[in-house]
């Protein structure tokens, strides 16, 4: 019997290893992935590049009578395994990940006009099934009725040592305290905004990974995408 596609929704605070396992499940099945929190980052690159947002003001207004002109795109990368992000015809992939987008993303993503935007096209790209999207409000606002939803939690430390470890390798200049004050700044803000907060959908199944190998984490999940399919 042929195996059925299905959307598989994860969720879940920052730096919880969304995309390690999206990438993961994806690959593994042969589905797409999409990674939402990529197309906010994109969104803030915009901001910020434009002078819409800053450390003291933000133009919401005019950002978001701009947004038409935000066109943001994935492209598979073969050598990566992957579809990197692209803003206005630019790979932007890099930029997007370093702690400065990161310092203003969630204010972007609070925005109801661009969670709008972004939601209706991550509901595009995922029409078809076949996709596994990570996000904060994929199982609850873009894909209510996915067949599968993970809401993965860890602690803050063992995040903050987790992007930590990846902005170094980056070469960003950034310290430990730095990192944890941010993830627990977005943490904050992503679940206290009006519009479509982070929250566990009621059935979502929770994952809490501080323990978790990436192996042992893959195993786990595999047997439910097995159920679900
Ligand atoms: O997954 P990430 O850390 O790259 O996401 C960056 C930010 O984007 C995150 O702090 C909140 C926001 N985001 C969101 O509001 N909704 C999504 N579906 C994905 C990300």
């Amino acid at each position: 019997m042929k195996n059925k596609h299905i959307i598989i929704a994860i969720d879940g605070y920052s730096s919880t290893g969304k995309s390690t396992l999206a990438k993961q499940l994806a690959k593994h099945l042969g589905y797409i992935y999409v990674d939402t929190g990529a197309m906010y980052r994109a969104a803030t690159l915009f901001a910020l590049k434009n002078g819409f947002i800053s450390e003291n003001h933000f133009n919401v207004n005019d950002f978001v009578l701009e947004l038409h002109n935000i066109i943001i795109s994935f492209k598979f990368n073969s050598d990566l395994g992957f579809a990197e992000v692209y803003l206005n015809g630019e790979n932007v992939e890099k930029e997007i990940r370093t702690m400065h987008v990161s310092g203003f993303v969630s204010k972007i993503a609070a925005v109801p006009e661009v969670r709008y935007r972004l939601v209706k096209q991550q509901q595009q790209i995922g029409k078809d099934k076949g996709v596994v999207m990570d996000g904060r409000d994929i199982g609850t606002v873009v894909f209510p009725n996915a067949e599968l939803k993970l809401f993965m939690t860890a602690s803050d430390e063992v995040r903050a040592t987790r992007r930590y470890e990846e902005l170094l390798a980056k070469k960003d200049n950034v310290t430990y305290e730095e990192v944890l004050h941010n993830v627990r700044e977005r943490d904050y803000i992503d679940t206290h905004r009006e519009n479509s907060p982070l929250i566990k959908a009621t059935d979502a199944i929770a994952i809490d990974n501080s323990n978790l190998s990436l192996e042992e984490q893959f195993e786990k999940v595999l047997q439910l995408v097995t159920k679900a399919i």
